[in-house]
């Protein structure tokens, strides 16, 4: 039963609800009156080929010019815009929105003279440095589609995102800094270029003191081509016209190339800065993500910006750089009412510091609230984190595709309203629970018939079209894979890839994958992709990848390969060639818990490994055997095989139809 208070919310929410799904164009058009546009749009909807929403299409703007010129133009220019800290590098510095602004425009100048032109990609292969933002900017303003892909990630990652951008130049740095080591960026930019069919014109390298990169014939100096640099003006970007593309985990081997357009994306950032955050111009906001994530292109880069905030950038970790009291310094430090995590570095924190005896003697009363994503918020971290600090602590529910987030804790729901009306009250949180969807977003459950289900049961987390503005419109050069990824599984909906239910007073509860994507430590990983690997090698007959539980990380990929009847070998070697391996090819944020050998796995008839019942066997569940399983006797080999190795709760696992 909710109480008065939130009841009052309630209602106050149902109604914008109800304009965001039965008119979802006034909604949006209200909002889209809230940015800077050079023209603003005639045609808030419309609808592509596929029957995906699209918004703002004839409308025109220019996100860099909105985040940044914008601001200046009204008054904004000497507010601090960014901040950096990197205890990794032991440096600081910080700029404003002019000194942005200004650095941003001739950094675009470098590369309309490298030849960048509208629509060309350039890929951004950089650390958490402020010219990583700078770079993301710089291709916002010409026109150009920047794609950034995450430092952890290997050479032949890497190589992959080349192929399938095409991109003209690469921006990179020399190195990155992690707590123990320099990481080579530079030297494996060249490795994946000669592993990539696709060679880039030019690349801009940044150097960075910890370690300088050699330069060859197609690379520049970044700061170097910097002074002599003319600034560049922002130039007109239809609604219809691609910002940037970002590859994430889908169930094949393939990355999918995840499209966001500059208009619908500036107003829905622009729009969940206010209502869900309820973050004001002149707030410190900051998010501990990384630029190479979803996380970060929207809330370290453009969403603080459209907003007139201060973002806060972290080259660090949240714990080890120096201790679990990093986050604490930089709320005190920076006076910031915002803070964006994750929850697997929260139970790191906890983990070193379990009394949090670092917050000590600190500062940290500018905090307003706490927000965190990227996995389920587990209920003993929320409620860890709840009896610590006296602000809200919102886990709210999205992902790279929606590019902003769906469900959560709406914290400035009243900053939205044209009158002034009485502030408005958050509501009660339920532990595991991402609280409700946000206007916009039309979420329900339904079964695999495609009916809905009743509340309190677990189905399929869908979205009714039209998407809001903001989320992907379609993946690069890939409409088929849009279409049977997302859209075909139930016409007129989106599938988002998650279960979970929503409970009878709306609140939503996302319980995991439901496909062969992982989540580990906040990094989306695909089994699928870590399979191709493991298969490859020749002494492998077969294998399975499955996401078991982690204390830390909250999932881990582990590995349970059959070997081949030929092969001889020893197998503990093999098991760590086998990890290294899948380290190298994907990146070291891909490192297998462990590599299991078993002498069958459950399949089908058909051929099918069922690694439903492998990871239900693995965490103790009960679980279903299919009367197409070809040899069920193959399901005590790997209870037997986990067992052995101490993994999970194998012992604890029962067949439902024994
Ligand atoms: N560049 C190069 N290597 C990187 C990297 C980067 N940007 N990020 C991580 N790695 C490497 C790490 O050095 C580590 O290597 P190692 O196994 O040789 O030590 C490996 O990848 C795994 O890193 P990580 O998953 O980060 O584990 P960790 O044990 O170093 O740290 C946490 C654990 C919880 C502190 C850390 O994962 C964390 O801060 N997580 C939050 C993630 C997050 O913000 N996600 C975004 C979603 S909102
Ligand atoms: P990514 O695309 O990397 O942001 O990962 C998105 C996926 O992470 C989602 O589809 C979910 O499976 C998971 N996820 C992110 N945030 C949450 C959350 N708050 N609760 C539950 N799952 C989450």
């Amino acid at each position: 039963m909710l109480e008065d208070t939130t009841l009052a919310s309630r209602e106050r929410y149902m109604a914008l609800v109800a304009c965001a799904n039965e008119t979802p164009e006034d909604f949006w058009a209200k909002q889209a009156r809230r940015i800077n546009w050079f023209r603003q749009p005639q045609t808030i909807l419309a609808w592509d080929t596929q029957q995906h929403a699209r918004w703002y299409i004839d409308g025109e703007m220019n996100i860099c010019h909105a985040a940044l010129d914008h601001h200046v133009a009204e008054g904004r220019g000497d507010q601090v815009a960014l901040y950096w800290d990197s205890p990794v590098t032991d440096s600081k510095r910080q700029y404003t929105y002019r000194e942005l602004r200004d650095d941003v425009a001739r950094l675009a100048g470098v590369l309309r003279d490298l030849g960048v032109e509208k629509g060309d990609r350039v890929i951004i292969y950089m650390p958490m440095v402020p010219e990583a933002m700078m770079a993301m900017l710089a291709c916002a303003r010409l026109g150009a589609v920047h794609s950034v892909v995450f430092g952890g990630f290997s050479p032949k990652e890497l190589a992959v995102r080349i192929d399938d951008a095409a991109p003209k130049v690469i921006m990179a740095a020399s190195c990155g800094v992690e707590i123990d080591r320099v990481i080579p960026y530079k030297p494996w930019l060249d490795e994946a270029i000669e592993l990539a069919g696709h060679t880039p014109e030019a690349c801009l390298v940044l150097q960075r003191d910890q370690q300088l990169a050699t330069l060859g014939p197609r690379d520049h100096d970044w700061q170097a081509c910097l002074q002599d640099a003319q600034a560049t003006e922002a130039v007109s970007m239809l609604g219809s016209e691609p910002l940037y593309i970002l590859y994430t985990s889908g169930t094949t081997g393939k990355p999918k190339g995840v499209v966001r357009d500059h208009a619908g994306y500036a107003v829905a950032l622009h729009y969940s800065m206010e209502i869900l955050y309820g973050v004001r111009p002149g707030d410190i906001f900051m998010a501990a993500s990384d630029i190479g994530w979803v996380v970060g292109h929207s809330y370290i880069v453009y969403g603080p910006l459209l907003i007139g905030a201060t973002a806060v950038m972290y080259e660090g970790k949240p714990v080890k750089t120096p201790d679990a009291g990093a986050f604490w310094r930089l709320i005190e430090e920076y006076r910031i009412s915002c803070f964006f995590s994750a929850p697997t570095a929260f139970r790191a924190i906890k983990k070193e510091d379990p009394e949090a005896s670092l917050i000590g003697g600190r500062d940290i009363s500018s905090l307003r609230s706490l927000f965190l994503a990227g996995e389920r918020l587990d209920p003993p971290t929320y409620h860890w984190l709840n009896d610590l600090l006296p602000v809200p602590i919102v886990d709210h529910w999205w992902q790279t595709e929606t590019g902003w987030p769906v469900a959560g804790n709406l914290l400035g729901l009243d900053m939205l309203e044209d009158a002034q009306t009485l502030p408005h009250v958050p509501v009660p949180a339920r532990a595991g629970s991402a609280t409700w969807p946000l206007p916009g977003f039309n979420v329900q459950i339904l079964d695999g018939m495609g009916d809905q289900v009743a509340a309190g049961e677990q189905g399929n987390v869908v979205i009714q079209q039209p998407l809001p503005p903001g989320c992907l419109t379609g993946l690069y050069q890939d409409a088929a894979r849009f279409q049977s990824a997302y859209l075909a599984a139930y016409p007129g909906y989106y599938l988002t890839g998650d279960g979970g239910y929503l409970d009878e007073d709306g609140y939503l509860f996302v319980m995991g994958r439901i496909d062969d994507v992982i989540n580990v430590a906040g990094h989306r990983l695909s089994t699928g992709e870590m399979e191709q690997v493991l298969g490859a090698h020749p002494a492998i007959a077969e294998c399975a990848v499955i996401g078991i539980e982690d204390s830390l990380k909250g999932e881990m990929p582990l590995g349970l390969v059959i070997i081949k009847d030929d092969w001889t070998g020893d197998e503990k070697v093999l098991r760590q060639m086998l990890r290294e391996r899948v380290r190298d090819s994907i990146g070291a944020i891909a490192s297998l818990k462990d590599v299991l050998i078993v002498e069958r796995l459950p399949k089908t008839r058909s051929g099918k490994i069922l690694r439903k019942m492998i990871r239900q066997i693995a965490a103790g569940e009960q679980y279903q055997v299919p009367s197409t399983i070809d040899d069920p006797s193959s399901l005590e080999d790997v209870r037997e095989a986990l067992s052995d190795a101490g993994i999970g709760r194998a012992e604890q696992a029962r067949c439902a139809n024994e």
